[in-house]
């Protein structure tokens, strides 16, 4: 059974999960009003990888003998100046993840919660690859600030990503 401190810790993540699927698909609204269907679509699979990280964090938490208790999901930003400073945002945003699952990380440490800091390492090794992800694009996205040609083809490559739901996908 899981501890009261860490049942909190991680519905408040649940939260904060949804959260940024919340923002992601208030991005991907914004491509769509600049008919950047590419970017748009990248958007909508990094949602529903963000709805897939709720949802994994929610199956453990039952699995543990835990209780949900959902809240209210904050409003996210609606407007960006141009795609790199909506690109800079996931970048900003991703970062501060990856320090909200290093905390959920220390608690488990600290309570002794050790298969909870062992499900947390997915998440540790997520938040490489989700800010690798982010900040490649604002890097390309940055070269391109003066080839607004290449802002074209970048959209026709994003338009290719897929959602792969990870092999793992049960709760462990
Ligand atoms: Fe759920 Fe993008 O981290």
């Amino acid at each position: 059974m899981i501890g009261k401190k860490m049942e909190k810790a991680l519905n408040e993540q649940v939260n904060a999960e949804m959260y940024s699927a919340y923002l992601y698909l208030s991005i991907e609204s914004y491509f769509k009003s600049l008919n950047l269907n590419g970017f748009a679509n990248w958007m909508r699979v990094q949602t529903q990888e963000e709805m897939f990280h709720a949802m994994k964090m929610y199956d453990y938490l039952i699995e543990r003998g835990g209780r949900i208790l959902l809240k209210k999901i904050e409003g996210p930003q609606t407007e960006w100046k141009s795609p790199l400073d909506a690109f800079k945002t996931v970048s900003k945003h991703e970062q501060k993840v990856t320090g909200l699952i290093n905390n959920l990380v220390d608690l488990a440490i600290e309570e002794k919660d050790h298969a909870t800091n062992s499900f947390l390492q997915w998440f540790v090794t997520e938040q490489v690859e989700e800010e690798a992800n982010a900040d490649e694009l604002v890097k390309q996205l940055k070269l391109m600030e003066n080839a607004p040609g290449g802002m074209f083809m970048l959209d026709r490559e994003l338009a290719q990503r897929v959602f792969t739901p990870p092999a793992s996908a049960g709760t462990a």
